[in-house]
């Protein structure tokens, strides 16, 4: 069924969306960190492993959910499943997850787009790793430009939606994404090519496999489905868009291994040059905000690197709050019959309110906890440890044990026109592999947190 809402016009085009939906603030803020912190080398290999072997089917899945009815992500189930209406249920937990993550994820946006202005107005430079310290804190904890910022790139986000899905999401990633890739490549070459490179290097790709745990087990998968997009129906309300005669097997590949590689890069552009100015690998979430500025402020054409850094951050999160924006404004268009304008305004008014809640918990909020943990930390805690794998595991459900098996056939090989080689292994890991992993992750996610 077709969307009305028009779809993407090239089979480029819908994978420069939807990579762009996986590329953002998960590549290049978190994986770094989460690396970092879990032991690098085994961890990235973890990651790939899930990334592939669970990742792309549940990509593929919420594709084929979304082109099969046309529809946002409850709407879909409803289309798909008539009689079972219950299963409308799963989308709205997948645009509820959604919001909930763009309203914390628009705080990290904001400091994006100060870091840009302070890259260039150097107001990072020739300051000591205390004096850089200061300058974060000091902005994290603030009111008014953590969330001057943050309402900037929600308008920026909203303005690309009110283009509509062609103009606006298509065309805008279309340019980004290249220009994302060309930026990452020159930072990567500016990193290795530093003195003593060769140690950030060996800590990223050398797998020390006494640093995995249950934890760094967890930690990656969650990290593949976070990073992917999956497990909430963005890439249900993206898979409407796709034409027909795409090859969305082959798409989903394309995007989880544009997507791994730019995170791959990402720390090939930060660890070299964290270990050449005798930085710490594992300082965590500041690691891009407190640690990385030092790294710029010691090297040869800092400045630059700076600058060419938080752009690609920012661009990279674009994409992103661009797809989420567009899930919940789908749903809304479509479930309440309102216009594009409209909807995208009143969705982002709602998740201004809890996005500047969440920004607030830095600081005058910082007090306004819930067994210790603050707003933000609440709202990224439950949508990762909870939220995201519980929604992936309604999907799977769906498309392995209820929706019949020949019509995903029908759909995935595009009416029995592409060969479905892949089939048996897509199947197999749907029924079995992926809900079992799943359910190990939410039981232990749930347990850890009690502990
Ligand atoms: N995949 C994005 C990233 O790695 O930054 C984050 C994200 C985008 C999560 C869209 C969820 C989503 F719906």
């Amino acid at each position: 069924m077709k969307n009305n809402e028009g779809g993407f016009t090239s089979s480029f085009g819908a994978i420069a969306a939807a990579a762009g939906s996986a590329i953002g603030l998960g590549n290049i803020w978190r994986f770094p960190y989460t690396a970092g912190a879990n032991g690098g080398g085994a961890f990235l290999l973890l990651y790939i492993v899930f990334v592939f072997l669970i990742g792309v089917p549940i990509m593929m899945s919420e594709l084929t959910i979304g082109r099969r009815s046309g529809q946002n992500a409850v709407g879909a189930f409803r289309v798909l499943s008539p009689r079972q209406r219950g299963w409308m249920l799963v989308g709205f937990w997948g645009v509820l997850t959604t919001f909930f993550i763009y309203s914390f994820y628009s705080v990290i946006t904001g400091w994006t787009l100060d870091y840009v202005v302070l890259s260039c107005s150097g107001g990072l430079s020739g300051k000591t790793p205390e004096e850089v310290s200061a300058v974060f804190r000091e902005f994290s904890s603030g009111s008014f430009w953590p969330i001057f910022y943050q309402i900037i790139f929600m308008a920026i986000t909203v303005a690309v939606i009110m283009m509509g899905v062609q103009k606006g999401i298509e065309k805008s990633s279309k340019i980004l994404m290249p220009v994302l890739f060309l930026l990452m490549v020159a930072l990567c070459i500016r990193a290795v090519t530093l003195p003593g490179a060769g140690e950030g290097l060996s800590f990223l790709f050398k797998p020390d496999f006494s640093k995995v745990d249950g934890k760094a087990v967890l930690d990656a998968l969650g990290q593949a489905m976070f990073s992917l997009s999956i497990g909430l129906g963005v890439l249900i309300t993206y898979g409407s868009y796709v034409r027909k005669q795409d090859n969305l097997f082959r798409s989903s590949i394309i995007i989880a291994s544009t997507d791994t590689l730019i995170a791959v890069m990402a720390g090939v552009a930060i660890f070299p040059a964290v270990f050449a100015f005798g930085q710490d690998p594992t300082s965590g979430p500041s690691l891009v905000y407190e640690t990385l500025p030092n790294v710029f402020n010691s090297m040869p054409g800092g400045i630059a690197f700076s600058i060419a850094f938080f752009v690609l951050l920012s661009i990279a999160a674009l994409t992103s709050t661009v797809s989420m924006l567009e899930a919940i404004v789908l749903f809304v268009m479509q479930e309440f019959k309102l216009k594009r304008v409209t909807a995208a305004v009143l969705c982002t008014l709602a998740t201004l309110v809890l996005g500047i809640l969440c920004t607030l918990s830095f600081g005058p909020l910082k007090e306004v906890t819930f067994l210790g943990k603050t707003i933000f930390d609440i709202l990224d805690t439950l949508t990762a440890t909870y939220m995201l794998p519980l929604g992936a595991l309604a999907i799977v459900i769906f498309m392995g044990w209820f929706y019949p098996k020949k019509e995903v056939l029908d759909e995935v090989t595009n009416q029995h026109t592409l060969k479905a080689g892949f089939f048996k292994a897509y199947y197999f890991i749907m029924r079995y592999v992926a809900p079992v992993a799943l359910l190990c992750v939410l039981v232990a996610g749930i347990v850890a947190s009690f502990r």
